[in-house]
């Protein structure tokens, strides 16, 4: 069984902004076309995030929000606590979808049960998991009465995680990549640099058209207004194939956040 609505292919990330700066940055992407913002119990924003939500004129129904359980709320009774406060914070009765953050071995398996039960109450639309590869995917398979929704990872052409996308498109789990512009640290790649000139487009948007080219639903981070433009103008054009099938080679295994390995 698959819960949830549809899932926008590019959204607002929310990672490492604070206060007056976080409800901006909602209020700037809702305004320019965002529909999806992702923030979780661990950015320490979810109040800012619920008080843009308060304010905005565009109905909750368009607005796709999803936050996480955060690693220190890991645990059957801990993940309901932790849910509830989340909703609190946000001002929300529902949200769209609810994640697991990380893999945490101690509880992980008792925390999706918990999340199967927020789901059978409505007040999560869908639920899923983040940084969950293959061995966490395949480990999740063997007990859970809900497949999750949506798994989300890092995942750039700079590490392009083949084995964990074809699993996801095979097993009808929308992939989402997290730091997919890589905070803009491989914007100086020559074979980048060389498909922005070709397309006229942004570093960042080359990045992001690859991933919805892929139908990979990407969330980029900015708080800056132009920025936010020119992060959902990555949706006005196309890559070619060939341009797409040239950038998932550019695999070199280059993270920005750690290795999931670790919760093996
Ligand atoms: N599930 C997880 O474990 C996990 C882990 C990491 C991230 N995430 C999620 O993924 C989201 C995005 O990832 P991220 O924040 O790590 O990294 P990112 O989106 O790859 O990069 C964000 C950084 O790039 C800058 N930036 C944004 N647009 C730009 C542009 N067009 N040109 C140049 N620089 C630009 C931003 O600065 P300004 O704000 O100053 O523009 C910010 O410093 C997070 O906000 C969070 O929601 C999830």
């Amino acid at each position: 069984m698959k819960s949830g609505n549809s899932i926008p292919l590019l959204g607002l990330g929310v990672y490492d902004m604070y206060h007056q700066e976080a409800e901006l940055a909602v209020l700037n992407a809702l305004a320019i076309g965002y529909r999806l913002i992702d923030t979780a119990s661990m950015y320490e924003n979810e109040v800012q995030i619920g008080n843009a939500l308060q304010q905005t004129t565009i109905p909750r129904s368009e607005i796709y929000l999803t936050t996480k359980l955060n690693n220190t709320d890991h645990g059957y009774d801990q993940a309901l606590r932790a849910f509830d406060e989340s909703l609190e914070k946000l001002q929300q009765d529902y949200v769209d979808l609810y994640l697991i953050h990380w893999p945490i071995k101690e509880g992980r398996k008792e925390s999706w049960k918990a999340l199967e039960k927020i789901y059978e109450s409505g007040r999560a639309k869908a639920i899923g998991v983040a940084n969950y590869t293959l061995p966490f995917l395949k480990e999740l398979e063997s007990y859970a009465n809900m497949a999750p929704t949506l798994n989300q990872i890092e995942f750039t052409p700079w590490l392009f995680q083949k084995e964990v996308l074809n699993y996801c498109q095979q097993n009808n789990i929308q992939l989402q990549s997290y730091s997919p512009i890589t905070r803009g640290q491989k914007f100086n790649d020559p074979r980048l640099i060389a498909l922005c000139e070709k397309y006229q487009k942004t570093p960042a948007q080359i990045i992001l058209n690859w991933n919805i080219q892929l139908g990979v639903s990407t969330i980029p981070k900015s708080s800056k207004k132009e920025r936010l433009q020119e992060n959902f103008d990555a949706q006005n054009f196309s890559l070619d194939a060939q341009d797409v099938e040239l950038m998932n080679t550019f695999n070199e295994g280059f993270r920005i956040c750690d290795d999931p390995a670790i919760f093996l």
